[in-house]
């Protein structure tokens, strides 16, 4: 099997075929790229491994499992008795709308499609762009029920703003209510369900029902010092953080790459942060090997890998002065005194020895203490594993907007940092010292 190639600053150098399908600006974690991440791991050899049977793993063995097809771990395997788990997790999911299971909204002259929000989208930025549907089909066969990927690729929705000359306010005082203003016209007149099946390669009569979404199909652009595209976050981090995983020097602790779905609806779903997929996985990492899980931990470190607010060019009022990182200054690490963000003193000081080592520049992120921020993976995945962790990310501006801005030099350095943490034969002790 080909090995991927990678750049002196982690860049995969795509084959053309891969190009087509996923370029560093433009991943797009739907169940359907999901594919691209497992394509990548096995390229370079990692074994997929399945819940429903026991495991049988070797010493220098590279491995991954996913749960429910939108939730991924991956692991490699030292030769000798791994001192530790070193990890990243970041999260494969994004704001959007989900189509709902009697998708027509039939209309004298147009169908719309009934939609639910997923996660907390900036609406203003989801109206009139074109838009696709993807996600994935369950399918009646002759050996029972399939569970199908759906991309439909073409544009096929579209949610249309009201004229400025029909709603004044637009530029003022505009609010909107899922049920009204966000529900998208349809690009033909009914037959929804039909061209789903189509899609799903099934007759209309075995579709049984489906998780459909609205994506962004627009490709990503790279624009002076910065790079636009639709899902940065968490894709960014999920990128890089795979990138510095595979990318890494063998070390003697067993290396975790962890993808969740689910973070931007509170993680608590069977394959969320908040769920036992961690946790298992480990514990039959641990059972394999004959080590405990207890002693484990103990040794492990792990980074959650989420991106983060740049200073606003137009609103620097709300960063923290003495707080503010910004595009192209490469890996955050994030602070919260409630503890939202995992990090400490004594999980900062492993991240900023990092970096020097990587030679990578870091920047210090906190909330303005009268804005409340948005919590992420680390200290929910904490409450399943206890482990020592902090918080990174990568800066942007318009968090969970359909279309997001971030520094185009920040990916490398997110990549070098990792692969260094990854290569890292580290040596933890709970409360507060560190061999390396
Ligand atoms: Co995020």
């Amino acid at each position: 099997m080909a090995k991927l190639v990678y750049d002196e600053n982690g860049r995969l150098l795509f084959t053309k075929e891969m190009k087509q399908e996923y370029t560093i600006l433009m991943p797009q974690m739907l169940p359907i790229h999901f594919g691209m991440f497992r394509k990548l791991l096995e390229l370079e050899g990692y074994r997929p491994l399945r819940e429903t049977e026991e495991w049988t793993l070797e010493p220098g063995g590279r491995y991954y499992v996913t749960r429910n097809g939108s939730s991924l771990i991956a692991f490699r395997l030292p030769h000798g008795r791994p001192g530790g788990f070193m990890m990243t997790a970041a999260h494969s999911d994004s704001p959007t709308f989900k189509i709902k299971e009697n998708a027509e909204l039939a209309g004298e002259s147009d169908t719309r499609l009934s939609v639910e929000g997923y996660g907390g989208m900036l609406c203003a930025s989801w109206m009139d762009r074109p838009l696709s549907i993807a996600g994935r089909a369950m399918v009646r066969t002759e050996n029972g029920i399939a569970m199908r990927l759906v991309d439909l690729k073409d544009i096929a929705a579209l949610i249309p703003n009201v004229a400025i000359h029909m709603n004044r306010e637009a530029n003022s005082n505009m609010k909107y209510n899922f049920a009204v203003d966000m529900q998208p016209l349809y690009g033909e007149k009914g037959g929804f369900r039909g061209r789903v099946a189509r899609a799903a390669g099934a007759a209309e009569e075995d579709l049984l029902t489906y998780d459909l979404f609205l994506y962004n199909p627009q490709s990503g652009v790279e624009w002076g010092n910065y790079i636009s595209a639709p899902r940065l976050d968490d894709l960014q981090c999920a990128f890089a953080s795979l990138q510095g995983f595979l990318t890494a020097e063998e070390s003697r602790n067993a290396c975790v790459y962890c993808l969740f779905d689910n973070e931007e609806v509170g993680s608590e779903t069977k394959q969320g942060a908040a769920s036992t997929f961690l946790l298992e996985t480990l514990e039959r990492i641990c059972d394999a090997l004959g080590l405990t899980l207890r002693t484990m931990a103990a040794g492990s470190f792990l980074l959650s890998c989420d991106n983060a607010h740049a200073v606003h060019p137009n609103h620097p009022e709300y960063a923290d002065k003495n707080h503010t990182v910004r595009m192209n200054g490469g890996v955050v690490l994030k602070y919260n005194a409630s503890q939202k963000y995992t990090t400490d003193a004594v999980s900062a000081a492993l991240f900023q020895t990092v970096c020097e080592r990587a030679e990578v520049p870091f920047q210090r992120y906190a909330n303005r203490p009268d804005m409340a921020g948005g919590s992420t993976l680390g200290s929910i995945a904490n409450t399943q594993v206890s482990l020592n962790m902090a918080d990174i990310g990568l800066a942007q501006l318009a968090m969970h907007s359909a279309f997001e801005t971030a520094g185009a030099q920040d990916t490398a350095y997110m990549v070098r940092a990792l692969r260094t943490f990854f290569g890292l034969t580290l040596k933890v002790d709970g409360d507060g010292t560190y061999r390396l």
